[in-house]
């Protein structure tokens, strides 16, 4: 059988490109015992895979070129040689960036679709809602009746965000770039949203939605985003350092803002994290996004690309704002 797969032809300085990125077949190979092949249905689009393509090991290894890149992805077991596993099986892996592969039964996540589409593992279900959950309650700690401010409120992290502030009682400003994004931001709950891309004083712009300042910031973008954090929050204010997307292409030295005084003087606490370092946190999670889900607090927003030729074009759109919710591509 044949699989369709992208290579890294070589790591980016700068912001990357679709020159980066090659189109490739691979025979894969029958299922040995123990082992399954399986056929990707969705792939997972994440802006910490430009991490991986830095040629460096962060916290986690670099891509290897001419090589088939790596990230989630669910998909349907074909053939199976485990009786763990039948074919019609739904399973979670790393093998992502292609369109089949045959690995061992046990390293592989089986799925229960029943209540859920598979694609929700990727997303509002999976790492992007576990990791707006733990930004939230472990990080920051938000408390009823607090406000919060969440950064790319629109994207797939920050829409959870939004949503699991609200289920926790907090009043919630959001930022997100153009109309249509800050429309999304008020539907799924967001008592007030600001458009940075038209705004040229964002911390005013943030004072003047919360009526004030904020108790907490959820870190999402980086650059001007963190300078106006500084200023609008409240003295003992909390923010997590979840991401910056904003200076991930950077390829010099990163500006530091010029009001990093604001963290001693306002007593403020920084919690930058990795979400896989808080998996004690899972069943929490479940529980709790379980019940938010019946009670109808929950709307899952996606963007789906379709084709694995086309697996490059959307990683390189998180960084243009082409997606609203998660961002996925459908294989
Ligand atoms: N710490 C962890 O374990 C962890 C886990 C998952 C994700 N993250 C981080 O969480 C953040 C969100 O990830 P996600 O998967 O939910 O992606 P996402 O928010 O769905 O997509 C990225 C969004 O970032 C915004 N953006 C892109 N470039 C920007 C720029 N230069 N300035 C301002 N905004 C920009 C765009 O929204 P606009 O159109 O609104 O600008 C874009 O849609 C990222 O920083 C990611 O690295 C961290």
């Amino acid at each position: 059988m044949k699989s369709r797969e992208i290579h890294l032809t070589e790591y980016p300085k700068g912001e990357p490109g679709p020159q980066h990125f090659a189109l490739a077949e691979a025979d894969i190979p029958a299922p040995k015992d123990g082992e399954v092949l399986v056929r990707n249905r969705w792939l997972s689009v994440d802006p910490y895979m430009r991490g991986r393509m830095s040629g460096m090991r962060t916290y986690v290894d670099p891509f290897q070129l001419g090589a088939a890149m790596e990230g989630g992805a669910v998909g349907e077991v074909v053939e199976s040689k485990d009786p763990a596993l039948k074919p019609g099986d739904w399973v979670m892996s790393m093998n992502g960036w292609r369109e089949a592969y045959v690995a061992p039964a046990k390293g592989l996540q089986k799925l229960d679709v029943s209540a859920l589409p598979p694609q929700a593992y990727l997303g509002i279900a999976g790492l992007t809602g576990m990791t707006a959950y733990v930004g939230l309650k472990r990080m920051i700690g938000l408390k009823e009746g607090e406000t919060l401010w969440m950064s790319a409120g629109a994207g797939a992290v920050g829409s959870a965000g939004i949503q699991f502030a609200k289920a926790m009682g907090a009043k919630v400003v959001a930022t997100a770039g153009g109309a249509e994004k800050t429309t999304f931001c008020r539907e799924i709950g967001a008592d007030a949203v600001v458009d940075y891309k038209t705004t040229d004083n964002l911390a005013k712009a943030i004072r003047e939605a919360a009526g004030g300042g904020v108790d907490a910031y959820f870190e999402n973008v980086g650059g001007a985003h963190w300078t106006a954090a500084l200023e609008v929050l409240k003295p003992k204010g909390r923010i997590a350092a979840c991401g910056m997307i904003a200076r991930y292409n950077d390829a010099g030295a990163q500006p530091l803002p010029d009001n990093l005084t604001h963290i001693v003087a306002k007593s403020l606490s920084i919690r930058g994290f990795i979400v896989i370092d808080h998996m004690d946190m899972l069943g929490e999670f479940i529980t709790d996004l379980s019940g938010w889900m019946m009670a109808g607090k929950i709307k899952a927003r996606e963007t789906v690309r379709e084709g694995i030729e086309n697996m490059p074009g959307a990683f390189l759109g998180l960084f243009r704002g082409e997606n609203l919710g998660k961002m996925l591509v459908k294989v």
